[in-house]
């Protein structure tokens, strides 16, 4: 037997029935945001991610599935959804049109070769949105919000927002300094990787799952010390309109995102609900100002966020939440005899056309059993398709939920039953 790829799954479909559900709901939060829909291709040219995401990152130094192409092309499968939007919004010059910012959402799966467990996959479903051409704190502030309410919308309470600032180019430096001078002294006692990111990337030092017990990290120069005016005083503006939207947040000086391309807010949610397992990042996103500009653009602001379907699903889970949708099919057909099959084909032709959700037997079961298949189904009606009703031109009509019988012309029984399950519903 051949299995699925560590860290993918197939999704049967009772879980598809969870996705499209949640799919429904984050796109209608992107109407309800204005944010519109983008298709960018799954896979994009490497230095695409070298340059987008860092060089110095976790992702481009070792979760990466790149390949040749047979035209001897480097190809990556893109492991995040930024890089290339940005890309996109550069060689499609959306910066020219005259509605700005340029507000966009996606879908898709992205790939990374990560150690797999609960929540962590090397293939998983990113929902993300860009907000570029802005830099208003105010947009940082609805970002966070449409974050939120991806969850909020799905009935999920256990959640917490979590806000940093990484400061201006300034501030950074400044900060990026203060952390080479700090660890330096211990440098022979972090490990590895950190030795390599004390020079590249010190930032990155804070964000250590092997060292983050090391003294050192307690004591670490916090960018809180090292914001200058500009940068202070955005952070104090989107604070200032998280409160006015009555949104919650805690401030952590150390929340370090694993991707280069921040600068001023960064933010993760997390899912506080017991249960929930060892990896409790929901989502994460923040600014980056500096990437359009990376990716041969224009000077352009940038802001946005993204989550993984899987993590939520299991927030879900783990807050005990089943999604309100219906399993039931409108009507199941019960054929008697090949005479009566001939016409229920075509009964049932007639009803989908009306949009009816219908269904009936293919596997010569007796009618006892053909019952309880529509029962299984959670059929709301059933008909029943005799030879003698037949030769009288009728069928017999079960409702299931009431148990209440008739016998309805063949003639009528499509727009009957039309009317039963949707009239006055609008449910067209
Ligand atoms: P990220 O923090 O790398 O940011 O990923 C965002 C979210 O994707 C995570 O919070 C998590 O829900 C989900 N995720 C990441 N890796 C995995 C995995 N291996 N298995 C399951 N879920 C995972 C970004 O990707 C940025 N592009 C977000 C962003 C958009 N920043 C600005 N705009």
């Amino acid at each position: 037997m051949i299995n699925v790829p560590r860290g993918t799954e197939d999704i049967l479909p009772e879980q598809t029935k969870k996705w499209q559900y949640v799919e429904r709901k984050l796109q209608e939060l992107g109407k309800a945001y204005n944010y519109q829909e983008i298709r960018t291709p799954i896979f994009e040219r490497t230095e695409l991610f070298q340059r987008g995401v860092g060089d110095t990152t976790d992702i481009v130094q070792k979760e990466m599935y790149t390949f040749n192409d047979r035209g001897g092309r480097s190809l990556t499968l893109r492991p995040e959804g930024t890089a290339s939007v940005v890309r996109s919004y550069v060689e499609n010059k959306m910066h020219g049109s005259p509605q700005q910012p340029t507000k966009l959402f996606y879908f898709g799966p992205m790939f990374r070769y990560e150690r797999p467990q609960k929540g962590r996959m090397r293939q998983f479903v990113q929902f993300g949105i860009e907000a570029l051409g802005s830099a208003d704190p105010a947009i940082d502030a609805e970002v966070m919000a449409f974050a939120l309410d991806c969850y909020k919308t799905l009935g999920l309470k256990s959640l917490k927002l979590v806000i940093n600032s990484l400061g201006d180019m300034e501030s950074r430096t400044n900060h990026r300094n203060a952390l080479i001078e700090h660890f330096t002294p211990h440098k022979e006692e972090l490990c590895k990787d950190c030795q390599n990111r004390l020079e590249k990337n010190p930032l990155r030092v804070l964000d250590c799952k092997v060292d983050r017990n090391h003294p050192a990290m307690k004591t670490a120069p916090s960018i809180m010390d090292y914001l200058n005016d500009d940068s202070r005083n955005y952070f104090d503006q989107v604070k200032m309109y998280l409160e006015q939207m009555g949104i919650d947040f805690d401030v952590d000086p150390n929340l370090v995102r694993g991707l280069d391309y921040y600068n001023h807010t960064a933010f993760e949610i997390m899912s506080d609900a017991e249960g929930f397992g060892a990896i409790t990042t929901l989502s994460g996103g923040g600014r980056y100002n500096g990437l359009v500009e990376e990716l041969g653009g224009p000077e352009t602001p940038g802001i946005g966020f993204a989550l993984s379907i899987e993590r939520l699903l299991l927030a879900l889970e783990a807050e005990d939440i089943s999604l309100p949708f219906d399993e039931s099919i409108d009507c199941y057909v019960v054929a008697m005899g090949d005479e009566a099959k001939k016409e229920a084909v075509k009964l049932l032709y007639n009803l989908r056309k009306q949009g009816l959700k219908t269904d009936m037997d293919y596997m010569d079961k007796k009618m006892k059993a053909q019952f309880k298949a529509a029962d299984r189904l959670k059929a709301r009606y059933v008909i029943v398709m005799g030879e003698n009703e037949l030769n009288e031109g009728k069928v017999a009509l079960k409702n299931m939920e009431t148990g209440e019988q008739s016998d309805q012309s063949l003639d009528q029984v499509v727009s009957y039953l039309k009317e039963a399950v949707q009239g006055g519903t609008g449910n067209d």
